[in-house]
């Protein structure tokens, strides 16, 4: 028999990106709503590097995201000359929950990246000491590795000499898109774990192509083969805890994704929970979505489970082909297409 409701623990989201100013204040509502925590990724313009800048965003999140009761869950952005005194202090005044590495240049507002692992090994030994997390971004930005292969290669590269030299650090592999990643964290200790987007389980590098170039389907790591999408949801829908939760929501104003250099990134926190849901049912596994979107993640980062609940409902709904923000608009993800589910809110009891 198909169920009319789905009542879940409340999700959280291990991997967005908020922005700033305007534009925080047009997308922050959308995660907020279906979400009780996030991960907020520091890729801001200058970079979240101190304390003080995080607890500054964590104020303008919180003001912006108005009584909702969102907790946004800070992380520190690493570039070669971080403090690690500074990283370890975060943690202790429950202002960091983890640390962010982006190899320098690999996705929006990575130039203040790590250009070596090298340059990190005592932030890095010092994370490990203390239990933080490492959030990685998982591509190579060698010009000479094929884009399609750079997180394949990354983590031949540098992820597997970094746990070599780090066999205890907790490591998420942030937004993972293929076979080699799944198979990566699978045969990995219990130590590292990876986050799934939307879009990433919902379609593969043919959408970009559909008809035309699709920008607002572009996103880094950019989408891979169908053998990869397959993995993806066998991954996410396997009930294997190590495979949580992350959307990767990340907004980009219609002009910059509309251009000759469009930005990287999909914008999805409207319809996250609903594009979830579709890929479960369709896997036949929607038993198993409260486990990889309400608890896995949060028992990863040894937080405690959310107590409210959440309710999706079988109706359709179109998605906007737009969303009205700051002095442009968002184009969101499944623009124009049906959904099978709608989110309805919180359950009250
Ligand atoms: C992200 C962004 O726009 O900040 N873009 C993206 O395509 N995912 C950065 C990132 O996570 O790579
Ligand atoms: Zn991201």
């Amino acid at each position: 028999m198909q169920t009319d409701t789905l009542t879940l623990r409340q999700p959280d989201d291990w991997h967005t990106h908020l922005r700033d100013g305007e534009m925080l204040r047009a997308v922050v509502g959308h995660t907020a709503r279906q979400f009780a925590r996030a991960i907020v990724m520091p890729n801001l313009r200058p970079p979240i590097t101190t304390i003080a800048a995080a607890r500054a965003y964590r104020e303008r999140i919180q003001a912006a995201a108005g009584d909702s009761g969102f907790t946004p869950l800070m992380t520190a952005y690493l570039t070669d000359d971080i403090d690690a005194d500074e990283i370890a202090r975060g943690l202790e005044q429950g202002v960091f929950t983890a640390c962010k590495l982006y190899p320098a240049n690999a996705t929006t507002n990575a130039e203040h990246g790590v250009t070596a692992i090298a340059k990190i090994h005592r932030v890095l030994a010092r994370m490990q000491a203390i239990g933080m997390p490492l959030l990685v971004h998982g591509e190579v930005t060698d010009p000479d590795v094929d884009i399609f292969d750079r997180e394949a290669v990354f983590i031949e590269r540098v992820l597997n000499p970094l746990l070599r030299d780090f066999p205890a650090l907790k490591v998420v592999l942030e937004h993972i898109t293929t076979d080699d990643a799944v198979q990566f964290v699978a045969a990995a200790a219990d130590n590292v774990a990876a986050t799934i987007t939307p879009h990433h389980l919902a379609i593969s590098r043919n959408a970009l192509f559909e008809g035309g170039l699709r920008p607002h389907l572009y996103c880094l790591p950019v989408l891979k083969r169908e053998r990869h999408r397959l993995s993806l949801r066998h991954a996410a829908t396997s009930g294997n805890p190590k495979f949580f939760l992350g959307t990767d929501t990340a907004p980009h104003a219609r002009v910059g994704k509309e251009s000759a250099c469009g930005c990287a990134g999909i914008f999805n926190a409207p319809f996250a929970l609903e594009s979830y849901a579709t890929v479960f049912e369709q896997e036949n596994a929607l038993p198993r979505l409260e486990g990889f979107a309400s608890e896995y993640g949060a028992r990863f980062y040894g937080l405690p489970l959310n107590t409210g609940k959440v309710r999706l409902r079988r109706t359709a709904q179109v998605v906007p082909e737009r969303i009205a923000a700051d002095s442009d608009d968002l184009v969101p993800f499944h623009a124009g297409q049906t959904l099978g589910w709608r989110f309805d809110g919180l359950v009250e009891d």
